[in-house]
């Protein structure tokens, strides 16, 4: 395994980090076995992912929960990183969604990041989080300004609460806003090679600034391992339904394309997996790939993409043919 510093931080992250929103179950993901979760978690410390990303939405509570389980009696060999801003336990902020009956709302306001970060703490079992995110900034009509949502992570950092700073689902202006206050040292987007959205400014931006660039459903929800067939349809309401390379004209293309690529599967005696792990690791030195798992034999299969080296001829062909798509 592979690892980067976080930003400017004291920390040290494994390239490949471990993501436990299916761990978190409820109607996005549908029900899990804890313990296989539990054990999934431990053994990604054990094999040297030392980075495990929750958030208290994932299973409104539950992930972080089941987090907190697997981490207490190894707490210093691992990173974790959770968010804050997405509330359901009141009804201040911008309405985001329903799920699962609760209402959610984004709010990073000072006082309520204050009693997320508390509760957070409690859930997971632990007096420190490494990174702490805000999950999704502030929208309209309750738009509160980055100068003081960062007032409240600084706060934390003094406080010894948190190590480090991070947002997630941000816009270049969101990035200039949090330096100007402060240390960011994490964001958190959604990148993959089929998804290069963030290409044109966040990613040069963060490079710019010294800050990890950390790419989330590098696996699109499970479509780039290859495991998928033509015909899958999500279940209604999952994580997956209606999301865009989910649509059976698009998942076609996308299957195509995957299997098009056995050839290099051969050449480095890997997996589709491990060729899209690796081909995001390539695009930059500050890339972390958080890719999802909830059993043993996925954690240990994306483990394997860190090692793989893509020669640029090839990078440059899987790049080609996920814009030919
Ligand atoms: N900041 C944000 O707004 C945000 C948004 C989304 C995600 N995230 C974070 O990013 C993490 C990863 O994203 P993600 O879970 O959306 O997507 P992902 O990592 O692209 O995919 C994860 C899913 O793919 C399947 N999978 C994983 N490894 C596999 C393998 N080797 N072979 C076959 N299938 C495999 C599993 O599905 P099954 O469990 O169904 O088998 C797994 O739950 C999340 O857990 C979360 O921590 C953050």
């Amino acid at each position: 395994m592979i690892y980067r510093q976080i930003g400017r931080s004291e920390l040290n992250a494994s390239v490949v980090s471990l993501g436990t929103w299916a761990i978190g179950g409820g109607s996005w993901w549908g029900q899990n076995d804890d313990g296989e979760s539990i054990k999934t978690i431990q053994e990604a410390i054990s094999q040297g992912v030392n980075l495990i990303d929750t958030a208290p939405v994932y299973g409104f509570g539950h992930s972080e929960e089941v987090v907190g389980k697997a981490i207490k009696d190894r707490r210093s060999k691992v990173l974790i990183s959770t968010k804050c801003g997405l509330r359901w336990i009141d009804k201040e902020g911008s309405f985001y969604f329903t799920r699962d009956g609760k209402d959610v709302y984004k709010n990073v306001s000072k006082q309520a990041i204050k009693d997320d970060v508390e509760m957070s703490l409690r859930r997971l079992q632990t007096d420190y989080i490494d990174i702490y995110f805000t999950h999704w900034q502030s929208a309209e009509p309750f738009m509160v300004p980055v100068s003081e949502t960062m007032e409240a992570l600084c706060e934390f950092k003094k406080e010894g609460k948190i190590r480090a700073i991070g947002a997630s689902n941000v816009t270049p202006f969101h990035i200039e806003e949090y330096i100007k206050y402060g240390q960011l040292d994490m964001i958190q987007e959604k990148y993959s090679i089929v998804d290069r959205r963030i290409e044109n400014e966040l990613l040069p931006l963060a490079k710019k600034h010294h800050i990890t660039f950390q790419a989330y459903s590098p696996l699109e929800q499970g479509l780039l391992t290859g495991k998928m067939t033509k015909d899958y349809v999500p279940e209604a309401n999952s994580a997956r339904s209606g999301k865009k390379w989910y649509q059976p004209e698009n998942l076609v293309k996308v299957v195509d394309m995957v299997d098009g690529w056995q050839d290099l599967c051969r050449k480095y005696e890997c997996t589709p997996t491990h060729l899209v792990i690796a081909w995001l690791l390539s695009q930059g030195d500050n890339i972390n790939v958080l890719c999802g798992a909830r059993k043993i034999e996925q954690l240990e299969d994306n483990i394997k993409g860190a090692d793989i080296v893509l020669d640029t001829a090839d990078i440059a062909r899987m790049r080609k043919d996920a814009q030919g798509l």
